[in-house]
């Protein structure tokens, strides 16, 4: 049984998910938050479904550990691909990005006309166009894949990169050729590219940050299970990340708009031969 007190757990192939946790830390402040980014395994958006599935489970046995209330899957990639498989597997409440996302999208468009952007993987799945097809049959998407997008962010470029424009030049064509009122933001670190992303597609177009409904769905959630803090200070935060903790914690601060403190370092670990992830303790 968990209770307001527990924490609310996130996981990530990487520094992505962290904007996830920016949107629930301004949403719920005193909330306690435990975040893994799967920084040796990142990226997940070029591996198979099967992968990320295993990658996913590690991650939630792993986060398990610390009894969490909720586990949200700050992954667009895992969303899609992995938890569709996971659900069902877990007493602990999972949640996606896409479905949030999608809802959103489909409750915005005026003309009926979506675009959703993403990593190969979560566009190749289909599950946008699909949980939006589910909400309403009438829309219809446009989605591409961007891969260059991630490793471009994660190079540290912004909006006004000359790489990155060229980039969303060529990626965001064929969602403005369709006539998109409403473009998704399927992508973990697609948020740090909002005000590029806003200048190409232009100023009629309506932009879905995954990431903020999220926060807001995870509040409804925990708002109707009971299970809202109650707390009258900040809550407590911990990250772990599976490799480069250091890089993870400067990188970050982008992610989360703010410094994260220590990072601690998890690895696999053979256990009763299986493969666990447990917090590495340095001698
Ligand atoms: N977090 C991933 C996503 O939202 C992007 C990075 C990756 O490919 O692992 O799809």
């Amino acid at each position: 049984m968990t209770t307001s007190r527990n924490p609310i757990a996130v996981f990530d192939s990487g520094l992505g998910g962290l904007t996830v946790v920016r949107q629930l830390m301004r949403r719920l402040p005193a909330e306690s938050i435990v975040y893994f980014g799967d920084t040796a395994r990142v990226p997940y958006g070029i591996k198979s479904a099967e992968t990320v599935t295993r990658f996913a489970r590690e991650n939630i046995e792993f986060l398990q550990t610390f009894g969490p209330k909720l586990i949200i899957a700050a992954c667009n990639t895992a969303s899609s691909a992995a938890l569709p498989r996971l659900n069902g597997e877990y007493t602990v409440r999972l949640c996606g990005v896409v479905e949030p996302g999608a809802r959103a999208a489909a409750n915005k468009t005026r003309t009926g006309l979506v675009g959703v952007i993403g990593t190969e993987a979560t566009i190749g799945s289909g599950c946008y166009t699909r949980c939006i097809a589910d909400l309403n049959r009438d829309i219809k998407v446009t989605a591409k894949a961007c891969p260059l997008l991630v490793p471009l962010v994660e190079d540290g470029r912004t909006s006004h990169d000359a790489l990155v424009r060229m980039a969303l030049e060529e990626y965001l064509r064929p969602l403005r050729e369709a006539g998109v009122d409403t473009l998704v933001l399927g992508c973990t670190h697609y948020p740090l590219l909002k005000p590029g992303i806003r200048e190409v597609m232009g100023p009629s177009v309506q932009i879905v940050d995954s990431a903020r409904q999220t926060a807001q769905e995870a509040e409804k959630y925990l708002a109707a299970s009971g299970e809202l803090s109650r707390r009258d200070a900040e809550g407590r935060h911990r990250f772990f990340a599976s490799d480069h903790p250091e890089r993870f914690a400067r990188l970050g601060k982008r992610f989360l708009g703010r410094p994260m403190g220590s990072v601690r370092l998890v690895q696999p670990e053979l256990l009763d031969g299986r493969l666990a992830l447990r917090v590495f303790e340095e001698n």
